[in-house]
């Protein structure tokens, strides 16, 4: 081995191979930090041989939802992030999912940095789950939590939360990207070296703006984000990313008093305030590995008082509102350049499909027009031109719309192929100047 001088960014952990007074990349004016970084000339160890029937070995949660969205639940030596805002829920998700492996026989240990074992116990009682032979250390230092896990024999090692674990050589701040990586960095060789699987925590803040978590992302086997509205109860777990899986399966659960639990019908909780004989509303029947979800898509559009219009999209990429509006301009003769813009998927749900492009353009044009669009489902991708283009499953959209009730539905198809059309059909299309 010989070690080379890399200099990284504390803020944001761009690397060089040379000292530099600010960052280039976040222009953060402090400097880079010198790190070690080590270059392996030995050989790797014994090449492997790949063949067909290896079969990968799971350790169920009993959290079926959870156990979903990972593929069939914890395997082996890996590492999972699950990364959420502060107060989602993860601590408790964590606590429930380690109690059901427990539950199995396997060993398992939560290193805390951030609760007393009094808190936690406090919360395993609350959860039913006191009794599950869990193991709990309060430690901030990695290594230690290395040493424990190792003496527990544990199988699966959960850290809450990365971002307050701490490696004693490096001499960054807890929480600073140094520290972050460095820690995750010696729990990653922990998980290979010994079979161990190990879950960091992460906090992720609103806008996911915390440079934890995302320079995790490349290291770890699975990401999972734990995401709702907090004054809410509903929560949704989905995998970003999983070397073992796909990544397409949603878990919908509901916090209650006694924790995160199963939500029997999701469509049912989400749309459960709609009211259809409002203007601004539109329901969007949204996809996930094996089903339809029906989510609320609301608009607000308002005489702007700025000099340049507010946009805002909660739970919808804000880029997909402004490609939108100026399609809803060009060729629907919008004229939102006047207005304020609000859209909003309820519930907290995030929408990452296209599809959602259709239901956003209905809701808009509703608001705008002050006319509701009723009791309407609507769903497909609005392309530059303003043409309307399919998207999948629509039969299986098209059923969980009829099962909730829904009168009507637009999708792209048949005699439906542009967006000024859709908007007639539902009753929200704007009369344009001089036209009629
Ligand atoms: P927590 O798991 O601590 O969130 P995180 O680890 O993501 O910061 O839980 C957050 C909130 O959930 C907390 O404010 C209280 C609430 N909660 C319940 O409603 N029911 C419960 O059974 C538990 C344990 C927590
Ligand atoms: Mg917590």
């Amino acid at each position: 081995m010989r070690t080379t001088a890399r200099f990284r960014c504390e803020e944001c952990g761009f690397e060089a191979g040379r000292w530099l007074g600010f960052c280039p990349q976040c222009r953060n004016g402090s400097g880079l930090t010198e790190v070690s970084a080590a270059v392996a000339t030995s050989p790797a160890g014994r090449p492997a041989t790949l063949s067909s029937n290896g079969t990968l070995i799971r350790m169920p949660t009993g959290i079926e939802d959870f156990d979903g969205v990972l593929g069939g639940g914890l395997v082996p030596g890996s590492l999972v992030l699950v990364a959420g805002e502060p107060g989602v829920g993860k601590s408790t998700l964590l606590l429930q999912a380690g109690a059901g492996v427990a539950g199995t026989g396997r060993p398992v240990l939560i290193a805390s940095a951030e609760e007393s074992v009094a808190q936690i116990g406090l919360r395993a009682r609350r959860l039913g789950v006191a009794d599950a032979g869990i193991r709990v250390v309060c430690e901030a230092d990695a290594d230690a939590v290395i040493a424990t896990a190792a003496e527990a024999d544990a199988e699966v090692l959960v850290v809450d939360s990365i971002q307050t674990m701490v490696v004693a050589e490096v001499g960054a701040a807890p929480g600073s990207v140094s520290q972050v990586r460095a820690a995750a960095a010696r729990l990653a060789a922990f998980a290979k070296h010994t079979g161990t699987t190990v879950v960091l925590i992460g906090h992720v803040t609103k806008d996911g703006a915390i440079a934890g978590p995302k320079t995790l992302e490349h290291m770890v086997d699975v990401v999972v984000y734990l995401e709702g509205d907090l004054d809410r109860g509903l929560r949704f777990v989905r995998a970003t990313k999983n070397r073992f899986g796909a990544i397409d399966h949603v878990g919908v659960f509901t916090m209650e008093e006694r924790g995160l639990l199963p939500v029997e019908d999701p469509s049912e909780a989400l749309v459960g305030e709609w009211q259809a004989s409002v203007p601004g509303t539109v329901l969007f029947p949204t996809l996930d590995g094996r089903r339809a979800l029906l989510v609320e898509v609301q608009a607000l559009v308002v005489p702007s008082i700025h000099g340049s219009p507010r946009r805002s999209a909660k739970g919808i990429p804000i880029a997909r509102l402004h490609q939108l509006l100026a399609v809803l301009d060009r060729h629907a003769g919008g004229d939102f350049g006047r207005f304020d813009v609000y859209v909003s998927v309820v519930g907290g749900f995030q929408v990452v499909e296209p599809a959602i492009d259709l239901p956003m353009a209905v809701a808009l044009a509703s608001s705008r027009a002050d006319r509701p669009a009723g009791s309407l489902g609507a769903w497909g991708e609005v392309g530059l031109t303003g043409e309307l283009r399919s998207a999948h499953g629509s039969e299986r959209r098209e059923t969980e719309a009829r099962r909730l009730g829904l009168d009507r539905v637009i999708a792209p198809g048949g005699g439906m192929r542009r967006l000024e059309h859709a908007l007639t059909v539902a009753g929200v299309a704007r009369e344009r100047r001089g036209a009629r």
